[in-house]
């Protein structure tokens, strides 16, 4: 526990020391990011110009903070913050938590519209809207449907959606496996990053995820290809002729896997890799 009206210099130490004791594996980057939130501070601000000694609420708030984390609970529904695309989009336990691999779907989805002058493009699993939201803002004569099965997660995605005054976007809850999606055609893009991990690899994920992270952002509870399969079967409903797909897949076996279940539909069905080099993005062409 940090003391009242401790210093500055203490608080950063002690708050270091605690995370580093809990087993936090980047416990300096943790101490910054909850210091830096806790006095409203950019990262040079936060060494340069930092309060001497810091309110009793807010040391009551960092220790609160600390034990949470100790936990296991991940620092961005702590701080209710995660950074995606260059923006601090709002979460809490409510939604997946936005991954900078995910950022690569927005970049092929940016250079696939880019000459379009009014796209159409429709999310399924909207999360926080990291994803609608970001296209929303990036190709400002775009329209973007977002679907989730979550009301909560919707909700969220609204509170963004209004934080960054996005109007070429709307949200509905909505079961996709479950769903007859005839109803959404003459699309140009359909892009989502859907629930992938295999059930059976569940109680192998990092506790960060497994114990926070909403159940059915992370798996199809089957064998982490049901999204794909229902993708398939109506993508040519869904897209116009120039349409495209962009789904992130999962690793080893997974991409390979998801990208064989195309096969009879796609004209072009490419892996396209990440930043360390694994493939990590599906790309369908009818
Ligand atoms: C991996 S998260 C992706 C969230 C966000 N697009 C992102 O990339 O950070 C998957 C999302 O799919 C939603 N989802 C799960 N099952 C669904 C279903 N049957 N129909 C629609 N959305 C679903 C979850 O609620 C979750 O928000």
């Amino acid at each position: 526990m940090i003391k009242p009206s401790s210093s500055f210099n203490y608080i950063l130490n002690y708050g270091l020391e605690f995370l580093k004791s809990n087993s936090i594996e980047n416990p300096k980057k943790e101490i910054e990011i909850f210091l830096c939130h806790l006095l409203s501070y950019s990262k040079f601000e936060l060494y340069n110009s930092a309060e001497k000694s810091i309110s009793l609420a807010k040391v009551n708030l960092l220790n609160e903070w600390l034990e949470r984390r100790a936990k296991r609970e991940p620092i961005q529904y702590i701080i209710n913050n995660a950074w995606f695309y260059g923006r601090e989009f709002y979460v809490n336990k409510n939604v997946f938590i936005p991954r900078p691999e995910s950022e690569r779907l927005i970049e092929v989805a940016i250079n696939h519209l880019r000459d379009f002058d009014s796209p159409k493009i429709l999310e399924i699993g909207t999360g926080s809207g990291c994803l609608s939201i970001s296209l929303a803002i990036e190709l400002p004569n775009s329209k973007v449907r977002s679907i989730d099965i979550s009301e909560k997660a919707i909700n969220v995605a609204k509170i963004n959606s209004e934080k960054f005054h996005v109007n070429n976007i709307s949200f509905k809850k909505l079961d996709f496996l479950k769903s007859e999606m005839k109803t959404f055609y003459n699309f140009d893009l359909l892009i989502s990053n859907p629930p992938y991990i295999p059930k059976k690899d569940m109680e192998s994920l990092m506790p960060e995820v497994r114990n926070f992270e909403p159940y059915n952002s992370l798996t199809d509870d089957s064998d982490g290809l049901e999204f794909y399969r229902k993708f398939s079967s109506d993508l040519p409903y869904i897209l116009n002729s120039n349409g495209i797909g962009i789904f992130e897949v999962g690793l080893s076996a997974h991409p390979k896997d998801a990208k064989r279940i195309f096969n009879k539909i796609g004209r072009s069905i490419k892996l396209l890799k990440d930043y360390n080099g694994d493939d990590r993005l599906l790309i369908v062409k009818l």
